[in-house]
């Protein structure tokens, strides 16, 4: 086969066949298709899009260009959850020790972050000493005997994802529905689970835009996982506002800590708890969503998950205990009386980019301490003059224009459900 006639067949907009798929992703992870071929057909995907079949195709030889977690027969149910980023967005932090406590075991692998969303990982590291560069060995190890990590996917797990990722980010090829699912599921099916569940995203702070495009993506992934054998559902939730008042890494750290010792806010704690719903009912070890729901939040309130997560935590070289450290503090005041009608999320994500709390490239180092706490959300009334986020960044006056800029207060009432679909075929 030859590398050029297939990539001219996807520009002209035929299908690719199953071989012609395989051999280009094999080319690809062994280096003999160069990058900048890859980075064709990656635009020719791009611009025609893939069929179902296609891009199964393409997961399945993404998964194969590397090992997969294996695991002993036994009585454990493996699971994940994996989220498609936004704001503030730290569910997997509560939520790996919860579902531990369920009774499963969660071999979870995240991601750092890229752009105004942040990363788990770059948020577990503000905890001293945590390490997220895991072997194979200490991930199947670690899982057995704490029943939880969060770490990186190791370099033996789809390397052809974490090559072709990186050239997307450059090639201006990353939103493509084909390509997500295929990076994503390659991904998460490497680790060879029971169940995963997806929180599709939407909004100002979501890489997916509209409602529409979230659902898109939320159908080819559930369709994928399925497909290839993991019962997948996802939710799809609203990233119009950040998640939590939290926003920032160790900020964000202290916020999970709250929810895992059955506080913190509302809509986090909510979010984390629908996620182990969808856990428990897509496994049948629960059958209503009542009973799911009240066991999670039972063991929320418990300390258990909290003793979950300590554990696992100091399983990572991290100390648990240690002070976190954040920036010092100023607030930004509303500019006029009214409802907050609107958040521009993006803008909110890219001012902690600017104060060092995210990258722009993938090698940027992270500052932990900076970040924003959000002190009202969509639909609140706020007085001239009221604080309404309290900035951490040595210069945070510097910010306080452009995060003033990017909440709209008005006379219109404003509402913002969280989950507004449940995706499970
Ligand atoms: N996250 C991934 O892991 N891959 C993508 O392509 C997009 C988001």
């Amino acid at each position: 086969m030859i590398p050029a006639q297939i990539i001219a067949s996807k520009r002209d907009g035929a299908e690719l066949s199953d071989e012609e798929i395989a051999f280009f992703i094999a080319g690809f992870t062994d280096e003999n298709i160069p990058d900048y071929q890859m980075s064709a057909l990656a635009m020719a995907i791009y611009l025609n899009g893939m069929t179902e079949r296609e891009t199964a195709a393409l997961t399945q030889q993404m998964l194969e260009s590397g090992t997969t977690l294996q695991w002993p027969y036994d009585d454990y149910l493996r699971v994940d959850k994996h989220s498609t980023g936004g704001v503030g967005d730290k569910t997997s932090i509560p939520l790996a020790p919860l579902l531990s406590c369920l009774g499963f075991q969660v071999p979870m692998l995240s991601g750092r972050g890229l752009g105004p969303t942040g990363g788990t990982l770059d948020k577990l590291e503000s905890i001293p000493g945590f390490r997220a560069d895991l072997s194979l060995d200490e991930i199947h190890r670690l899982t057995q005997d704490v029943g939880c990590v969060i770490t990186g996917a190791s370099k033996e797990l789809a390397p052809a994802d974490q090559k072709l990722y990186a050239l997307r980010d450059v090639t201006a090829t990353v939103p493509s529905i084909p390509l997500i699912t295929a990076s994503i599921m390659s991904k998460k099916l490497a680790e060879t689970l029971d169940a995963l569940v997806l929180d599709v995203k939407f909004g100002s702070g979501a890489f997916m835009k509209t409602r529409q495009q979230a659902t898109l993506l939320a159908r080819s992934l559930v369709r994928t996982g399925n497909c290839m054998g993991v019962t997948t559902t996802a939710l799809l939730t609203d990233m119009n506002q950040p998640l939590g008042r939290m926003c920032g890494n160790a900020l964000e750290i202290s916020e999970s800590i709250a929810v895992i010792k059955g506080e913190g806010p509302q809509d986090v704690r909510q979010l984390t708890i629908e996620l182990a719903v969808e856990i428990l009912l897509s496994t049948g070890t629960e059958s209503s969503h009542a009973a799911a729901a009240d066991n999670a939040s039972r063991l929320l309130d418990s300390g258990a998950v909290y003793e979950k997560y300590c554990q696992m935590v100091r399983a990572q070289g991290g100390d648990p205990d240690a002070k976190l450290r954040f920036s010092q503090c100023s607030e930004v005041t509303a500019a006029r009386s009214g409802i907050v009608s609107e958040i521009d999320t993006e803008q909110l994500g890219a001012a902690i980019i600017w104060m060092g709390g995210g990258r722009v490239q993938m090698a940027g180092r992270i500052d932990h301490a900076v970040g924003l706490e959000m002190l009202v959300r969509v639909g609140d009334a706020v007085q001239e003059g009221q604080p309404v986020v309290r900035v951490y960044c040595e210069d945070s006056e510097a910010y306080a224009f452009p995060i003033r800029k990017a909440l709209t207060v008005s006379d219109e009432a404003a509402y913002l459900p969280l989950i507004v679909e449940t995706i499970s075929k």
